[in-house]
């Protein structure tokens, strides 16, 4: 027993020496990174991350959440990209340049950005927003990229967010609309994984108002899904909407268009009354606030990281 307080006692001097000298190499550490965020000031941005769209028309919905945004971050720069290659080329060749996440990122590093919230405006996580993912964990790893770079989910990644975009998706059908008349909401649809978001959908519509129903154009549910539920419940009139963040090529040609296998032709060939209402989801405020609530999760992420 005494033997042992002696040994801790001749061992106290020296366990006083190791950590003064940790202490003194944390608080250069400490001092070093202090100093190397004094070379290079923060400077935060934001950067909003789109599908894009040749249309004009669909400028509307980037034009709200453009506003929407700089009015929630008034002092926070906000510059946009876009994730399609193929909308980028159509619009290089009318002279409008239109940068990628990686290009617009790049830029950002350049321009002095340490510390930059992206915020993916899609739909769904699907292949756009899991390439997206790939370009931000890049640029993280990057030694001249962006000290911190947060990513803002798409409008649905949590199941709160499933329930909220089917709350606001029902607040927004027109008020027109009878009791006995079907909605179509018109998913674009895809060959990956995230497809399911919209049969999660279509499901959390059936308790809500079974009379919605979810189709896609590229994956399921299926228009000859939607149409063989019309006709068993003996619907006679259908309103339509995009359930894309702009009304572009897919609601205006797709869905809306004159050409005999648009969505409205071939409802119409099976005697139903339709409504096309050629707005973008984006259009709508209270569809926007989910994007901006994902952008403030984002920026949170940022404020901790920086700690
Ligand atoms: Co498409």
């Amino acid at each position: 027993m005494s033997h042992a307080l002696s040994r801790s006692r001749r061992n106290r001097p020296a366990s006083r020496r190791t950590l003064s000298a940790l202490l003194l190499v944390l608080l250069t550490l400490l001092a070093s990174t202090a100093l190397a965020h004094g070379v290079k000031p923060e400077k935060t941005g934001i950067l909003l991350v789109a599908f894009g769209s040749s249309m004009p028309q669909a400028q509307a919905s980037f034009e709200n959440i453009d506003a929407k945004v700089r009015a929630a971050h008034p002092d926070v720069p906000v510059q946009w990209a876009f994730t399609s290659h193929i909308i980028r080329n159509k619009l290089a060749k009318e002279g409008k340049n239109l940068l990628s996440p990686a290009q617009a990122l790049a830029d950002m590093a350049a321009q002095g950005f340490t510390r930059v919230a992206v915020q993916s405006l899609h739909t769904i996580p699907g292949e756009e927003y899991t390439d997206l993912q790939r370009t931000v964990a890049a640029f993280r790893s990057f030694p001249d990229g962006i000290a911190h770079i947060e990513l803002g989910a798409p409008l649905m990644l949590s199941t709160a967010d499933l329930e909220r975009t089917a709350d606001v998706l029902l607040a927004n059908v027109p008020k027109e609309r009878g009791k006995d008349e079907a909605v179509i909401l018109m998913g674009h649809g895809t060959p990956h994984p995230g497809n399911v978001y919209y049969i999660a959908m279509q499901e959390l519509m059936r308790s809500r108002d079974p009379l919605v129903f979810v189709g896609t154009v590229e994956g399921t549910p299926t228009l000859d899904q939607v149409r063989a539920e019309l006709k068993s419940r003996k619907i006679k009139k259908v309103w339509l909407m995009p359930f894309m963040s702009v009304a572009g090529d897919h609601a205006r040609n797709d869905m809306a268009g004159s050409e005999p296998d648009s969505w409205i032709n071939i409802l119409k060939g099976d005697g139903l009354q339709c409504v096309p209402v050629l707005k973008g989801t984006a259009e709508f405020d209270d569809v926007v606030a989910i994007w901006l609530d994902h952008l403030n999760e984002a920026l949170q992420r940022l404020d901790a990281d920086g700690k």
